[in-house]
């Protein structure tokens, strides 16, 4: 069953970055774009790069090892070299507070 957990604060995260972050000994990395925020697994799903190393382009992460592009909102892979969609967790904010659903 799922769990929320707090994984830092909406402030920590840069505007318009993504952040890595362990939550319940999950690598995640977090996006903070227009003031909304979203997680997905931080692993890329074609090798071991971690996204939060990426580039970040609206709601599209690009891997750094090999340019991958994820959409953020869906985990949806954009194009090749990938494959695989990457995992998305839901979101809450309260206080400024982000919690995660593991
Ligand atoms: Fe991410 Fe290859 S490891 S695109």
């Amino acid at each position: 069953t799922e769990q929320w957990i707090e994984a830092g604060s909406v402030d920590g995260i840069p505007a318009d970055d993504v952040i890595g972050v362990e939550v319940a000994g999950k690598d995640l990395a977090l996006y903070r774009v227009d003031g909304q925020v979203f997680a997905t697994a931080n692993i890329c799903t074609h090798g071991h790069a971690r996204l939060c190393d990426g580039f970040l382009d609206g709601h599209e992460i690009e891997c750094p090892l090999h340019q991958g592009k994820f959409d953020i909102r869906s985990g949806k892979a954009m194009c090749a070299p990938l494959t695989d969609d990457v995992r998305t967790y839901p979101i809450r904010i309260e206080d400024g507070k982000v919690f995660v659903a593991i």
